[in-house]
């Protein structure tokens, strides 16, 4: 489902408003809430609104367990890394417990290192057994970059291939880095996925990847199709300006 915003406040609020209703949902039939964000700029002032006044009481966070979708390969401490976005906006204000948050960790350098520690995180904290090979994430947040990348499975790179592991190591040439993302089995295993997209600069390539050709290799945000669960796009009205 698509639903387009007059302006980042009101999908904020909307995206808020999902997340408490899918919190309460999974802790009442679970027991707990599972969710992996997203990094980039877009989701910082949802994580703001998430962890004020407005909202903080309004989920059980001691039920809340965190994860996500990518990382960059930077210190802890990195301007651009997505977890101390996420720690300065929402983890310290609502004063997540580290027992909480599954972080990569990114102190240990080696990419393909970090990518299997928390592929095997990811394992062990679902306890999945030997039929089940890929997590179910009660929510995934995802972004979308103005080259239709998600995560960081970004056009033309490897692990748009990947189809047996959770977590991997990502070549992306063009940004001569190594990145580290969930894979597409993994993503499209979650129950619910919101995509949140907003700025002009995304427009084109949205109609590209929302009523264009399929063109995974090209638009990585076209293979996210969930087996099984509720798949969102909350797009901010200027990024929705190609749409018909
Ligand atoms: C990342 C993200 C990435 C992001 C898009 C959009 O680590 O960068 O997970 O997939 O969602 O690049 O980024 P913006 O929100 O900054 O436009």
């Amino acid at each position: 489902m698509i639903k387009t915003f007059h302006d980042a406040e009101q999908l904020n609020s909307f995206a808020a408003e999902k997340f408490v209703e899918i919190a309460d949902a999974s802790i009442r039939s679970g027991g707990i809430f599972t969710v992996a964000l997203s990094g980039g700029s877009t989701p910082k002032s949802l994580f703001q609104l998430l962890s004020s006044d407005e909202y903080k009481n309004k989920v059980d966070w001691s039920k809340v367990f965190f994860f996500f979708g990518d990382e960059r390969n930077v210190a802890l401490d990195g301007k651009d890394s997505n977890f101390r976005m996420a720690d300065e906006n929402l983890f310290a204000p609502l004063q997540i417990p580290d027992a909480n948050i599954f972080r990569w960790n990114t102190e240990a350098e080696d990419a393909q290192l970090i990518a299997e520690d928390y592929e095997t995180a990811i394992l062990v904290f679902f306890s999945l057994s030997d039929e089940e090979l890929f997590p179910r994430f009660d929510l995934i947040f995802l972004g979308m970059g103005a080259d239709g990348h998600t995560a960081s499975l970004f056009p033309q790179t490897q692990a748009l291939k990947e189809t047996k592991r959770n977590a991997v190591a990502n070549r992306i040439e063009k940004l001569d880095t190594t990145r580290l993302t969930l894979t597409f089995p993994a993503i499209n295993n979650a129950a619910n996925l919101i995509f949140l997209v907003k700025g002009a600069d995304k427009a084109e390539t949205l109609r590209e990847v929302l009523q264009g050709e399929f063109q995974p290799e090209k638009y990585p945000a076209q293979a996210v199709k969930l087996n099984d669960g509720k798949l969102l796009w909350l797009i901010e009205k200027k990024a929705a300006e190609f749409l018909t």
